[in-house]
């Protein structure tokens, strides 16, 4: 009568940002992640039908969890009733690495409560569901590189692994700020939507994620950082050009920007990522990585750093 995942967080090199179906998430463009190794979360699911509502436990707190309930009832809603469950949910994301954890957390809980219920789902239909929970959850489920396919209706809109070399890529992740105002993934979406440059940002995501599977079938991990830093920067380009204009990033943020571009002109492999928040993911290799990590810590001294090689899929114990 109890279930464990574990379920990895990703990143993505071709990003997620703007919903053409806001009620079933479904997304404007595909997106392409890496998932990480150190970040995952693992959820505990247990039947209780003597027990009247859910109950959601993370990180040893008892906690209001709407979104989790929100999301349990539409899986009812989906699979069919089921009992009354306990939820309890370990997000082992370093607190200094300052990453989301909303695409291990659904991935994990999704994997969770259906086999808790009896259900063998195939990873496709897996990832449909978690997609309800948090977009990029239905990149959680692979190793390695994930692809999540737009499509155009719940059926056509999931992901699945991408099969590319893992052997070489690395992010170094570098923590800018915990108290840097943030604003939810679901409204960024929203006003980034307003910028008059939205459209070409669909158009040319497309153009990008075609390149950046080539990229990384070859191992050509310069030429996918490229393309991922120049996706992440017009991502937020969008969020600049708003009608209501906003920012995640701060001044280091910037610095950190500036900086990584300045490095690649002494040879050094590194581009920057950066999702909902203004913490900056340098993707790099292995080969490249101590030099890296050892220019930032020394230029950033005050900024914690932490490094993710790629990750595995989704695990029941
Ligand atoms: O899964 P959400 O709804 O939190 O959206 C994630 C959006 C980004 O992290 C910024 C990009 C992405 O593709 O993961």
């Amino acid at each position: 009568m109890t279930t464990t995942a574990t379920a990895h967080t990703n990143i993505a090199l071709i990003k997620y940002w703007g919903k053409a179906d806001a009620i079933h998430n479904l997304p404007t463009t595909s997106s392409l992640s890496l998932t990480l190794d150190d970040f995952y979360t693992t959820t505990t699911v247990s039947r209780q039908p003597h027990q009247e509502t859910d109950s959601f436990t993370l990180n040893g707190e008892i906690v209001n969890g709407q979104r989790v309930f929100d999301f349990v009832t539409l899986l009812r809603e989906e699979l069919g009733d089921f009992p009354t469950l306990n939820i309890t949910s370990t997000n082992h994301v370093p607190t200094s690495a300052g990453l989301a954890s909303s695409a291990s957390a659904f991935a994990a809980l999704t994997g969770a409560i259906t086999r808790e219920i009896g259900l063998d789902l195939d990873t496709a239909t897996l990832s449909r569901l978690a997609r309800r929970g948090s977009g990029s959850a239905s990149r959680s489920f692979f190793g390695g590189f994930a692809i999540w396919h737009a499509g155009n209706d719940h059926q056509t809109s999931f992901a699945e692994h991408f099969p590319a070399p893992v052997a070489d890529i690395v992010m170094l992740v570098v923590k800018v700020s915990e108290q840097a105002k943030s604003m939810s993934s679901t409204r960024g979406m929203q006003l980034a939507q307003t910028s008059p440059h939205y459209q070409n940002w669909v158009t040319t995501s497309a153009h990008q994620l075609v390149d950046m599977q080539s990229a990384l079938q070859h191992n050509d991990i310069a030429k996918a950082g490229e393309i991922a830093e120049k996706n992440a920067l017009a991502m937020h380009e969008l969020n600049h050009t708003a009608t209501t204009p906003f920012t995640y990033f701060t001044d280091e943020t910037r610095a950190l920007i500036t900086f990584v571009q300045q490095l690649r002109q002494t040879g050094l492999l590194a581009f920057v990522t950066i999702d909902a928040g203004p913490n900056v993911k340098i993707i790099t290799t292995r080969q490249h990585l101590t030099a890296l990590h050892e220019k930032i810590t020394q230029h950033f001294p005050t900024l914690a750093t932490q490094i993710a090689y790629p990750g595995g899929g989704i695990q029941y114990d």
